[in-house]
């Protein structure tokens, strides 16, 4: 049985600032990075105001850092958008990226970018002409996700392996048992382009839970993934093993 929930915690804190665009400074909310896996959505922030106000009838226009300034992730103006007419999208984000049209009378301006691709991962711009405010968020794309299986049982054990695929930043990849404590364990790393894919075997000789923890300290995330071994009489290889891999938790977890 193997069940996945995954959960990312709200935004933990939000910092004011300013940013320099093309010589001109404005004005910017900005906080933590949105993170998200590689082919997951991914919904980027962006909000007109503090106080509830209609934008329905404005324009604004979402930007990435690196590409054709001529080119756009997404634009909407006054009802017109990439989705229905408006030229000049940028062909990597071309029938990907949605606004969310029921929260323009609050002022929410946010994204969704469909099946995030490695390729995405930058700072975009979210910007309105008329107020000429600029809002900045940084998407990573690349968050560890460890997986586990069970490779098979030894004379007194099991034998476990974690795998993390396509992460960056590089990850610390752990073996811990019910106690957090970190068990030996034989890892192996590799790396695709700017991807790290880490394997982690370990040998477990008795009935606990048994956790693979991923952290990339830099984009503030780890995650975890338990595993539930009981291991019954598992000698000479007549022993039984039962395991469930019982959850996916993904956070984001803060170090202000
Ligand atoms: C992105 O995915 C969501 C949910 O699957 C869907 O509602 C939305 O229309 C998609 N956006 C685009 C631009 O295809
Ligand atoms: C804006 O809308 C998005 C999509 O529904 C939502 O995730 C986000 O929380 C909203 N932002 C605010 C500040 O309400
Ligand atoms: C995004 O901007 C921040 C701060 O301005 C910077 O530290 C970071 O390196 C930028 N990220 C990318 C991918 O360019
Ligand atoms: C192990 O760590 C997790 C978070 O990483 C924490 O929620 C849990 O309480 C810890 N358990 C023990 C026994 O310290």
């Amino acid at each position: 049985m193997i069940s996945a929930d995954m959960e990312l915690l709200p935004l933990l804190f939000l910092s004011f600032c300013f940013l320099t665009l093309s010589g001109l400074t404005f004005a910017a909310e900005s906080g933590t990075p949105v993170v998200v896996k590689e082919d997951d959505d991914a919904i980027l922030p962006c909000f007109f105001d503090t106080n509830v106000e209609n934008i329905e009838l404005m324009k604004f226009d979402w930007k990435k850092e690196g590409t054709d300034p001529r080119k756009q992730v997404f634009m909407y103006d006054r009802g017109a958008h990439h989705n229905n007419g408006l030229s000049d999208q940028d062909d990597q984000f071309k029938g990907r990226v949605s606004h969310f049209p029921e929260k323009l009378t609050d002022g929410n301006a946010s994204i969704r970018i469909n099946n995030t691709r490695l390729k995405d991962k930058g700072n975009y711009t979210c910007f309105f002409p008329n107020s000429k405010k600029t809002f900045l968020v940084e998407l990573v794309v690349g968050a560890a996700d460890p997986s586990v299986t069970i490779l098979g049982h030894t004379n007194n054990g099991a034998q476990l392996k974690c795998d993390v695929k396509g992460a960056y930043p590089r990850p610390t990849v752990e073996w811990q048992d019910s106690k957090n404590q970190t068990i030996p364990s034989e890892d192996q790393t590799l790396k695709r382009g700017e991807d790290f894919y880490v394997t982690l075997k370990t040998t477990v000789r008795k009935t606990d839970y048994y956790h693979c923890v991923a952290t990339q300290k830099e984009i503030h995330h780890r995650s975890h993934t338990k595993i539930y071994v009981y291991l019954n009489g598992a000698r000479s290889g007549t022993g039984k093993i039962t395991a469930t891999v019982l959850s996916v938790m993904i956070g984001i977890f803060a170090t202000v």
